[in-house]
């Protein structure tokens, strides 16, 4: 019997995921599954491990390029009701990792509950936002999740606190277990103030970042206390392009995408952009962007 026959009404074969992506770049997986809910998830996890083959979950795809020959895994999409409700009770939010990020610092906005606003602009879904302790400026996922429930590598529903989250600057300490949920604690301030702040994190965001265009934001890390944005600009290498990739103008650590683009004109100039930091001012840059 093939493995995937339980999910046989929710697995699409060869499915186009690089289209599913911000940058719509890359090729297709091999497979792309719609899990009911955890225990679902649970079955094709060990299902999946058994058969030897990776498995990936696509979020909202903002911070990910498939490479042009796609990905010989399994994608996950947490997508069906079991992982995308968010249940509130005062101050503290529950929501499932299939959630919507910007959606639900929009409610919260709207509900006078802050400690969100500062994430407003950054496209994700509850679980890549708990997995990249997604950030900026204004603060990091991380600072305000309480705890998660988490399907670990070894395929167990576990409930972790914040201190054994293990946050740290864009990572945590679980590599490659999935966000089934997470618990958010907020604080009650005036609508009209958190809104105010959720309002002006966007404005700056249009006014310094290419929005709109087709990016996975920032390329890199920041390296400790500099900007990879200002190094890059400092190298000169805005405008620079391969191919249908181009360093944006508005900000250096993105690179935008226009039609025709592939994923290899993509990595080819993040590789330019990378050897040309080392050799101008000696920083090694780390990527941010998730490569499958
Ligand atoms: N800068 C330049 N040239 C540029 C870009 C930036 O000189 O092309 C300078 C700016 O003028 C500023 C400094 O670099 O003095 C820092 O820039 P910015 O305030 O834009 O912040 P950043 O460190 O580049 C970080 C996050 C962004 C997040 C912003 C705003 C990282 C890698 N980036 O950018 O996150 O949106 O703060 O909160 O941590 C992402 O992670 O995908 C992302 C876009």
């Amino acid at each position: 019997m093939s493995w995937w026959r339980p999910w046989a009404d929710r697995i699409e074969p060869d499915a186009p995921i690089g289209a599913l992506t911000w940058y719509r770049i890359g090729g297709r997986a091999r497979w792309l599954v719609h899990p009911r809910d955890a225990e679902d998830l649970s079955r094709l996890w060990r299902c999946v491990r058994e058969e030897g083959l990776p498995l990936r979950v696509l979020g909202r795809g903002a911070n990910v390029l498939v490479r042009d020959e796609g990905f010989d895994g399994v994608v996950v999409r947490l997508d069906a009701p079991g992982f995308t409700g968010v249940t509130m009770e005062g101050q503290r939010v529950r929501a499932g990792g299939g959630a919507d990020l910007m959606r639900l610092c929009r409610t919260c906005a709207e509900r006078g509950l802050s400690g969100i606003e500062g994430l407003a602009a950054i496209p994700a879904s509850i679980g890549g936002a708990v997995r990249m302790n997604a950030g900026g400026r204004f603060g990091q996922f991380g600072d305000v999740v309480g705890r998660a429930t988490l399907l670990t590598v070894e395929g167990e529903i576990r409930e972790v606190e914040k201190t054994d989250i293990g946050f740290g600057y864009r990572t945590w300490g679980w590599d490659r277990a999935i966000v089934l949920s997470a618990e958010i604690e907020l604080v009650a301030d005036d609508p009209l103030r958190v809104r105010g702040r959720f309002k002006e994190h966007w404005r700056m965001k249009r006014a310094t970042q290419p929005v709109g265009e087709r990016s996975a934001g920032c390329v890199f890390k920041n390296p400790p206390r500099e900007s990879a944005g200002r190094l890059i600009d400092s190298a000169g290498l805005k405008g620079a392009s391969s191919g249908g990739a181009r360093v944006s103008d508005r900000h250096a650590n993105f690179i935008v995408a226009s039609d025709g683009a592939l994923a290899a004109d993509v990595l080819r100039l993040a590789d330019h952009v990378r050897r040309t930091v080392r050799d101008r001012f000696g920083t090694e840059l780390e990527m941010e962007m998730e490569v499958w």
